[in-house]
């Protein structure tokens, strides 16, 4: 399968479990099942569960097995995106080609959504149900993601990025704030998928997770690229709303030419991590490339 077939079909096989773990919009109180069902569903790359599917997938984990973690970091990355657009943080009105979550709806319905598709995330990973994983792996997936999604990790870089506005960073600084705001979850993505293996191997972990570290700086770096040189209808977003909003970003501190080398270097970095494995990690090292080279 191309990368565009493992896509679409992970795409699909994710949308099913979120739909499934969503409470219904008949549910009370319908308006907010709304909005969360609204923040999930509505498209997006799903790049996070990918990356849970492909990991696992190198290391012959079931894909039944994968679909919790898959779904759990999709969630929250879809909370994360609704607080990230609200006026209080990066004010946005456009988000997968929609309008976002707060203007859809309203603010306070938006915040509560988002809370909301928190506790759904740790629900599903906690939740007594057929998962055959040993009771060690579940509480490490679990540990792992609370871990990547909080103050040392997402919500900790989304913290560094409010207090950069306006200023100007060191690259160290900036390296500092993209790892924990878009590293820490596309870096947890992988390691569920590792650790959905029961044949746990540190080694393999440590590689897994250098590529991991990698491509998720290299994914933010791409991101502040499309922020200046992509198209609003094909990002889905508004493009150029860094600079209004004046963000620490790649372009900004380095110049494009340099943010692209620099994401070009992280992504060969990241393949070399995995040269000790063959035509099993090939879809890890396709994405890899797409990461630089996706246009929205
Ligand atoms: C956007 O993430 C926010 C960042 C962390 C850069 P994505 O580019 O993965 O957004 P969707 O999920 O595809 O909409
Ligand atoms: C968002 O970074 C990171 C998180 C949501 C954690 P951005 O603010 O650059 O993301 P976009 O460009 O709005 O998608
Ligand atoms: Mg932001
Ligand atoms: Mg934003
Ligand atoms: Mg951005």
């Amino acid at each position: 399968m191309s990368l565009t077939e493992l896509m679409t079909t992970y795409q699909q096989r994710v949308n099913t479990a979120l739909d499934s773990c969503l409470p219904a919009p008949t549910i009370q109180p319908t308006r907010l099942h709304e909005a969360m069902r609204y923040a999930v569903l509505n498209g997006g790359k799903r790049i996070r569960p990918l990356l849970v599917y492909l990991a696992g997938r190198a290391l012959d984990v079931d894909e039944r097995i994968l679909d919790r973690a898959a779904c759990a970091v999709e969630l929250i990355h879809a909370y994360s995106l609704i607080h990230d657009d609200l006026p209080a943080m990066d004010n946005d009105d456009l988000r997968r080609g929609l309008p976002t979550c707060h203007k859809a709806f309203d603010e306070a319905t938006a915040i509560l959504a988002a809370d909301a598709l928190q506790t759904l995330a740790f629900y599903v990973l906690s939740q007594e149900v057929d998962w055959p994983i040993t009771d060690q792996q579940r509480l490490a997936i679990i540990n792992t993601l609370a871990l990547a999604s909080g103050s040392r990790g997402m919500v900790g870089g989304q913290a560094l990025d409010m207090v950069a506005t306006g200023q100007t960073l060191t690259v160290a600084e900036l390296e500092n704030l993209h790892i924990h705001k878009t590293g820490a979850l596309i870096r947890a993505s992988v390691k569920m998928g590792v650790l959905s293996c029961s044949r746990l191997d540190d080694q393999i972990l440590e590689q897994f997770d250098h590529y991991a570290k990698c491509i998720g700086l290299a994914f933010q770096i791409q991101d502040d690229i499309l922020d200046v040189e992509g198209q609003t209808e094909v990002l889905g977003k508004p493009q150029g709303s860094d600079l209004v909003q004046e963000k620490a970003t790649y372009p900004a501190i380095l110049g494009l030419r340099e943010a692209k080398k620099l994401a070009q270097e992280l992504v060969e970095e990241a393949i070399e991590s995995l040269v000790d494995f063959d035509t099993q990690v090939e879809p890890l090292r396709w994405l890899a490339n797409y990461i630089i080279t996706r246009n929205c």
